[in-house]
């Protein structure tokens, strides 16, 4: 499914410098193609070069410009480095989407390593805290701006045997909800996003098959599964002047789910 942007909504991040984390695939693919389309400067950060290069390549000609930098979230060094590139290159940030994650192991409390587990929150929690870390203090320098985290709809609710994940997405929205207050009035917006099933390669690494893919999206109460492009919107309104009163909110893009 594609959505089409409203003409008013074209070019609202003209001038906008932006970060999306988890860039080069999914999610966070569509929300560098609609920042970047509506004239944000945008940088992606992703632990994975080739594809980083290739949406970089992709969308090189859009006006503001896209650029690839390697980082992983979970890495003190990385994300200094990223943030220093982020000063260095463009002298400002606007807008940050902390978008990075892993589905991390699938299995009981009981069998799951304590390796496995702090991976999963060192990448998923942890990563949003060392981004955040950075971003505020360069997005207030820059005169206020807009942090989407992305949660899920695992964030709210719990899900056997997704421990480590589940755990990490709580703590996506409790961090959301303290950084929000913290800046309610210096003109740094912080919010979140819960998704809920949607069709990226993550999804297909965790459903295992077609088969099972198709059963997830037939047991939303929408009927089917969500498409990154539809999350993509909920994210880059968060971070327009049109959610201007928003902050501190866990906002549930599901297809209904959470209503059940
Ligand atoms: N797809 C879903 O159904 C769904 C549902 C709820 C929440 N989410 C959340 O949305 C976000 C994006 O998910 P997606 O489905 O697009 O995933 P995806 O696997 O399609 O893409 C994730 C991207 O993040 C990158 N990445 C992974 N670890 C990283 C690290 N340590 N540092 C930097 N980059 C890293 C990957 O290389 C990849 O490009 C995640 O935080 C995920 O938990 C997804």
């Amino acid at each position: 499914m594609t959505l089409i942007m409203t003409p008013g909504a074209a070019r609202s991040f003209e001038g906008k410098v932006a970060v999306v984390t988890g860039g080069a695939a999914g999610i966070g693919l569509a929300t560098c193609r609609r920042l970047a389309t509506a004239g944000a400067s945008v940088v992606i950060a992703d632990i994975d070069d080739e594809a980083g290069r290739a949406v970089a390549d992709e969308l090189g000609d859009q006006p503001g410009g896209v650029s690839f930098h390697r980082a992983d979230v979970s890495a003190e060094t990385d994300v200094a480095e990223l943030f220093a590139h982020i000063r260095g290159d463009h002298g400002r940030l606007d807008i940050a989407i902390n978008n990075a994650g892993t589905p991390g192991t699938f299995g009981p409390i009981a069998e799951l390593s304590y390796d496995d587990w702090k991976r999963t929150l060192d990448v998923n929690l942890g990563g949003v805290f060392l981004c955040m870390k950075a971003e505020i203090p360069l997005i207030l320098e820059s005169g206020g701006g807009s942090i989407v985290n992305l949660s899920s709809g695992a964030g709210t609710r719990g899900f056997a045997l997704l421990p480590a994940y589940v755990a990490s997405k709580h703590g996506v929205i409790g961090l959301t909800r303290s950084a929000a207050l913290e800046h309610a009035t210096n003109g740094l917006r912080i919010n979140a996003v819960c998704p809920g099933m949607i069709r990226t390669a993550m999804l297909e690494e965790f459903s295992g098959s077609e088969d099972a893919l198709d059963r997830m999206g037939r047991a939303a109460p929408m009927g089917r599964l969500g498409v990154p492009d539809e999350i993509a919107e909920a994210v880059t309104w968060l971070c327009s002047e049109s959610a201007s009163y928003v902050t501190g909110l866990a906002l549930a893009v599901d297809g209904g789910v959470v209503a059940g």
